[in-house]
């Protein structure tokens, strides 16, 4: 068997170990913009082949799959889906763990997203309004945010997917801060218009939606379009340094299990966040018409006002979520791969153990705001002492060029363990934090706290909090519920002016 694998980080290096893994024994090929030595590894011990070369052009990925003539193909990015990757493969005949093009919409396009999910009706959604451009943002927000109290407290995002940057949150309800909160705002549309100019594929540019708070994470599943499979809860840890301070990075790391699900999170919760996703999946379908299969998850938080609630869908794996599910996927992924290819995936075709999983990713200093910093430094790490530590390191924002291998200005390795629970798991991965250098001298950082019983208290706190208002607004009839209250008008309902405003447009 030939497998051809796409993209070059930690998240690519875990599939691949994963399917080297397989009963099949298969031969792994891939194809990546850089040389990840983790990645490049396996493909030599099976026989494979790792070739450099742009993953979100169709041709050139067709033009190498043609060459390997592979059982299958899987994606590890997104951009590879948005491309039309899985199109380009399936119309050369060639199957594909991937979403393509016309479903990845659910990840590409934040306002389609949520469009979709009004449109048929699927739990956990937040009001929202889009636009295209930052002039028809800032007139819209100044007309509207004095009165309409949802409006003043707000997320402005990047109507797309676009690199994990560019969200802001702002509350606005102290009048004195009024004006300065709309400044920021307007600089922020103008920001964002920018940052959008390069993505001609979406005309929505910017996303505004309610504010909303709650413990974060992300439910992942596979499906062959009709059946939606769970994976374990990962919580993703996105500020740069301990206890949840500073910039937003692509992920500083990641907890998950023991189980299912996470502990500060119910089996309710799980099961209402899965019913989410695939409600997401079903209606994708129904609106495009295409299957979906491959991966699909939601990144999800448990809100006062709704329970679970979508913050956005990925069409694949979560980057460094994936070394969770992997570390806790007992089946073989072949297995699942071929029942997604053939239409038959079954619940019971998906095992996973009851460990938990922590993932520290270690960055060169610099990152994220001054990437530049943190990029062409060497890097060493003694992977085997990691093992004997009962660790496993990935390679991941770093290139190799066949004799040493640089930093490439994010997140360069990620160390995952597998323990009974999250903090033997975390203590785990901080005795092999030393084991990694920059042979430079440039520092790394990374978070200690990830997977503590500290850490983990918080989140609990902050849990139950949200849990104890959304089960109160159960009980007595108000979940999802919203009332605004405009001058002359008097009281009305957010979201039957969306919903109307929605079925008109
Ligand atoms: N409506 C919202 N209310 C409150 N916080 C939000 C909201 N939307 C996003 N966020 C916060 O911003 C982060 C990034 O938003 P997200 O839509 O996931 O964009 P991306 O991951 O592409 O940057 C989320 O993980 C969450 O912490
Ligand atoms: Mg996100």
């Amino acid at each position: 068997m030939k497998i051809l694998g796409v993209g070059g980080g930690g998240r690519e290096h875990a599939i691949a170990e994963k399917l080297c893994m397989s009963e099949y024994s298969p031969k792994i090929y891939w194809i990546s913009e850089y040389t990840n030595p983790g990645v490049n590894a396996i493909c030599r011990s099976t026989k494979g082949e790792h070739i450099r070369g742009s993953t979100i052009d169709p041709e050139k990925v067709v033009e190498f799959a043609k060459k390997v003539k592979p059982d299958f193909t899987f994606v590890g990015p997104e951009e590879p889906n948005f491309h039309g990757v899985a199109d380009a493969l399936e119309k050369e005949g060639i199957q594909c763990i991937g979403a393509k093009k016309a479903v990845a919409v659910i990840e590409m396009s934040k306002a389609e997203m949520r469009r979709l999910q009004w449109k048929y009706d699927i739990k956990g959604k937040l009001l929202f309004k889009t636009f295209r451009s930052s002039e028809e943002a800032y007139s819209t927000l100044d007309k509207y945010s004095k009165t309409l109290t949802w409006l003043q407290n707000v997320a402005l995002k990047p109507a797309r997917q676009a690199g994990g940057k560019g969200v802001k949150v702002i509350e606005d309800r102290q009048i004195y801060l009024h004006d300065e909160k709309q400044k920021f705002k307007s600089r922020h549309f103008d920001w964002l218009e920018g940052y959008m100019k390069p993505y001609a594929d979406v005309e929505d540019k910017i996303l505004v939606e309610e504010n909303v708070w709650g413990p974060e994470y992300t439910l992942h599943c596979f499906t062959d379009g009709k059946n939606v499979v769970g994976m374990p809860m990962v919580q993703d840890n996105k500020n740069a340094h301990e206890f949840d301070i500073g910039t937003e990075t692509g992920g500083m790391g990641s907890i998950s299990g023991p189980g299912n699900v996470l502990p500060f999170l119910t089996e309710d919760e799980y099961k209402e966040s899965l019913e989410i996703v695939k409600s997401m999946v079903m209606a994708i379908q129904d609106m495009t018409g295409e299957t979906y299969h491959g991966i699909v998850a939601g990144q999800m938080m448990l809100t006062e006002i709704e329970g679970p609630t979508v913050i956005e869908m990925y069409s694949r794996l979560g980057d460094p979520e994936a070394l969770n599910v992997m570390g806790m996927l007992e089946s073989d992924l072949v297995d699942i791969a071929l029942a997604i290819l053939d239409g038959k995936l079954k619940n019971s075709d998906v095992k996973f153990n009851n460990k938990a999983v922590v993932v520290k990713a270690l960055s060169p200093k610099g990152y994220p705001d001054y990437r530049e910093l943190a990029k062409n430094h060497p890097i060493e790490a003694d992977e085997k002492a990691i093992q004997k530590k009962g660790a496993k390191l990935y390679w991941a924002s770093v290139d190799n060029d066949g004799k040493k291998t640089i930093t490439m200005g994010s997140r360069a390795v990620e160390i995952a363990a597998v323990a009974d629970d999250l903090p033997t798991a975390s203590r785990i991965v901080e005795s092999c934090i030393d084991y990694v250098k920059l042979t430079d001298g440039w520092q790394m950082y990374h978070r200690s706290d990830i997977g503590t019983k500290e850490l983990i208290a918080k989140r609990q706190d902050l849990a139950e909090r949200a849990r104890s208002l959304y089960l109160q607004r159960k009980q007595n009839g108000t979940l999802g519920k919203r009332t605004d209250w405009l001058p002359g008008v008097g009281r009305v309902d957010p979201v039957q002016n969306l919903k109307k405003e929605l079925l008109s447009g």
